[in-house]
């Protein structure tokens, strides 16, 4: 009985810990983004930002407008009316039921950008939260980039600074210290203000952060707490099995 109790115990500890993706940012410290998949007006004003400012060019290929509104406790009617952008082959706005593609051609996006814009149905998963933050708040001006700007999160990027307008433009500076062997030290600074202070910056690109952390993984929102149940059950019927286990055995003895 103590061996199973211990197991239990075991099994219990090893759910309850989480699995921080690991990203690297090319030696650039990342930020925590502090993301809060149970957080629903977060999700909510996230989804709403990236219809708006990202989906023009990349798509969520794995997920559809009415589960997100399930998740986001939404009603399809609302996500119909104020999330929709995104039009089908003959023109009309898409319904709720379809999955969340954008109309941008790969091949052409390649041409404009050097890159295509991929699809960010898990890039919550495969860059991590943390990343994504950082990156959205590390664009700076560099005039040797094709579009004028660049990122310390991802050097030389293809993607605009869409979020300009919010944030305002930043600058970077560089401190080299003594020595020989001394580190450059570089910082990024805002040169022109945005329409939004820096902290509420901040808070944007966390619910966005936020929102495609749960795109990368939905069920993860119901799974924790099936765990939960699962592991409850599993921890009575032991007892059950203890108790009749005992009374199985009482007239061998
Ligand atoms: C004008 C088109 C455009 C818009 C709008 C845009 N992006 Fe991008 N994005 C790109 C391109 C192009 C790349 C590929 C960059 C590269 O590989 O050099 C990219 C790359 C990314 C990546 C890195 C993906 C990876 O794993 O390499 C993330 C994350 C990202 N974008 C998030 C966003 C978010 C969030 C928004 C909305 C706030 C957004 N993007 C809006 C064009 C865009």
């Amino acid at each position: 009985m103590k061996k199973f109790i211990i197991g239990v115990m075991f099994a219990l500890s090893a759910s309850l810990m989480t699995t921080t993706a690991l990203a690297s940012g090319d030696g650039v410290e990342l930020e925590d983004a502090k993301v809060d998949i149970h957080n629903q007006p977060s999700l909510q004003r996230g989804a709403k930002y990236f219809v708006n400012y990202c989906m023009g060019c990349h798509s969520l290929n794995f997920s559809r407008y009415n589960r997100m509104a399930a998740d986001l406790g939404l009603t399809e009617e609302q996500v119909a009316k104020n999330l929709i952008f995104t039009r089908d082959a003959d023109g009309e706005i898409d319904k709720p039921g379809v999955l969340m593609k954008n109309g941008m051609s790969q091949k052409q996006s390649a041409e404009w950008f050097g890159a295509p814009p991929p699809d960010l149905s898990l890039v919550g998963r495969s860059r991590g939260s943390d990343w994504i933050y950082s990156y959205l708040k590390a664009f700076y001006l560099d005039p040797t980039r094709p579009l004028g700007v660049n990122n310390t999160v991802f050097p030389n990027a293809g993607m605009p600074h869409v979020l300009w307008e919010l944030q305002g433009m930043q600058e970077k500076h560089c401190t080299k210290g003594e020595g020989e062997h001394a580190t450059e030290h570089c910082e990024l600074k805002l040169v022109k203000a945005g329409s939004m202070t820096p902290v509420e910056y901040d808070q944007t690109i966390r619910d966005i952060t936020n929102f495609l952390t749960y795109v990368g993984e939905p069920a993860k929102l119901h799974r924790t707490t099936y765990g939960i149940f699962t592991l409850l059950f599993l921890v009575l019927f032991a007892v059950v099995a203890y108790f009749l286990k005992k009374e199985y055995w009482k007239d061998v003895h």
